[in-house]
């Protein structure tokens, strides 16, 4: 499909008018093209295009030899760079050999060509493209920015947070399966983030806070990283014990830095996991350093909004029996993640074995054998199969293996549970294939593939 030549010529193109028109931004070139050219934070005019940058840019390993053959065309063998020799008929070449909905997805010639091309519509083609605060290297410009990362307690602050370009997050929500009351929720918040500067103007500030809270495996956090992904916003990810593990003392700072980094970066989303946390050091008798970290949180959590500040705030937690009525009054949405009913276990199954053929595949059969498991274990129980079928040097499955590898999981949960209830050591031993791995008492060991 993809055509060398027009590729390096498209780009050549977008790069040279670019240079031309002051009143383009970032955000209209589109990402690939944007990401050889950030530089501290900023795009700088001229574009400058040389082998490197149109073959980072463009996929194509040898771009002067692409578009050499051109007679508009030429190469600086001094500075390497490639420009035209004869704009008008580049363009015209180009022109002829592209319709309008390839043009849109390149708002820089959109908003040249709009004129000319029916049916191009620059708007359209702008809204379209990702804008450039999703970009890594832009992120990682605000960050630098606002903390000295050759100061080492900053440094070290900043591994507590954990932040994700939009672009990095490989979840979408069209790759989950959700509750009709978690679309709506995530409805309500699209929506709101949308409509900000309405809610503003009318005052309501209550809105913007979730705590996502359900069984481990439920797609809690998968559920944050994807709307991160689908609204193109960057996620910055923090563990609350992480926080007050290992700095004591300094907790308290930490935690408005946290706060700090989201604003800095929004429109954001910022996640806390573990929210449980803050109610089992309130009620405890804490060292004093964390109860004050546990304050501040709960102060910035107040003080943080989506309307003013543009940061859409998760808590997720496993334990909602823990939370005291302090945590719960911060959140202005209750999102339940309960384990998946048979039909959304059916509808998982057939999500994660999407690029896969399997014989006989019948996952509502499937779904009534997996009665309780969540949509990790689902993953887990198809590693399995997939694993096993490997060994056997198969790369098809067949609804056998499926239901072979439910029995499998069940068997190990089943042992895991034994152990944790009466502590009955004797028959893990023999059971033999999972003797000692350590970690045996926890609920379950979720292998989370991200
Ligand atoms: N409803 C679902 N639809 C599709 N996949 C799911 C669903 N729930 C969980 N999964 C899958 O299970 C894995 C684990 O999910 P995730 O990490 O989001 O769970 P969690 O609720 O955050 O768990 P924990 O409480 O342990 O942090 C992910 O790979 C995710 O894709
Ligand atoms: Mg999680």
């Amino acid at each position: 499909m993809s055509n060398p030549e027009l590729d390096v010529i498209e780009f050549l193109l977008t790069a040279t008018l670019y240079g031309e028109r002051q009143d383009l931004e970032p955000d209209d070139l589109p990402p690939a093209y944007r990401s050889v050219f950030w530089s501290d934070g900023e795009i700088e005019r001229p574009l400058s295009v040389t082998n490197t940058t149109a073959s980072e840019a463009t996929g194509v390993e040898r771009p002067w030899a692409a578009v050499s053959g051109l007679m508009f065309t030429d190469r600086d063998d001094f500075s390497g760079s490639i420009s035209f020799t004869d704009r008008d008929l580049a363009e015209e070449w180009f022109l002829e050999r592209v319709d309008a909905d390839h043009l849109a997805e390149n708002p820089v010639l959109a908003a040249v060509y709009e004129d000319q091309v029916d049916g191009l519509d620059y708007e359209q083609s702008r809204a379209a493209n990702r804008p450039s605060r999703a970009d890594r290297a832009f992120i990682d410009a605000r960050l630098e920015e606002a903390f000295d990362t050759d100061d080492e307690e900053e440094e070290e602050m900043l591994d507590l947070v954990d932040v994700r370009a939009p672009e990095e997050v490989e979840m979408t929500l069209n790759d989950l399966v959700l509750t009709h009351d978690q679309e709506d929720e995530i409805q309500k918040i699209v929506k709101a983030i949308e409509h900000r500067d309405y809610l503003a103007q009318i005052g309501l500030r209550e809105i913007g806070k979730l705590l996502f809270v359900g069984p481990p495996g439920t797609g809690k956090t998968s559920v944050a990283r994807a709307l991160a992904h689908d609204l193109d916003l960057p996620f910055v990810e923090v563990k609350l014990s992480m926080i007050t593990s290992q700095y004591l003392g300094e907790t308290a700072k930490n935690v408005e830095k946290v706060f700090e980094v989201a604003k800095r970066l929004s429109p954001c989303i910022l996640f806390m996991d573990e929210f449980d946390f803050v109610a089992k050091t309130r009620s405890s008798d804490e060292h004093a350093a964390i109860k004050r970290a546990v304050n501040t949180l709960l102060k910035s959590i107040d003080e943080i909004s989506l309307i003013q500040d543009e940061v859409l705030l998760i808590g997720a937690t496993n334990h909602p029996d823990q939370l005291d009525a302090a945590a719960w009054r911060r959140f202005d949405e209750i999102v339940n993640f309960p384990k998946p009913d048979s039909g959304m276990r059916a509808d998982i199954l057939r999500i994660v074995t999407r690029q896969m053929d399997i014989v006989d595949f019948d996952p509502e059969t499937l779904a009534d054998l997996t009665e309780g498991l969540t949509g990790s274990d689902l993953r887990l129980v198809l590693r399995e199969a997939v694993l096993n079928a490997l060994t056997e040097e198969r790369t098809t499955l067949t609804q056998q293996d499926l239901k072979d590898a439910i029995v499998d999981f069940e068997e190990r949960d089943n042992l895991k549970n034994m152990d944790m209830m009466d502590g009955d050591h004797e028959a893990l031993v023999a059971g033999g294939d999972f003797s000692g791995d350590g970690d045996s008492g926890h609920d379950h060991d979720h292998d989370h593939d991200d």
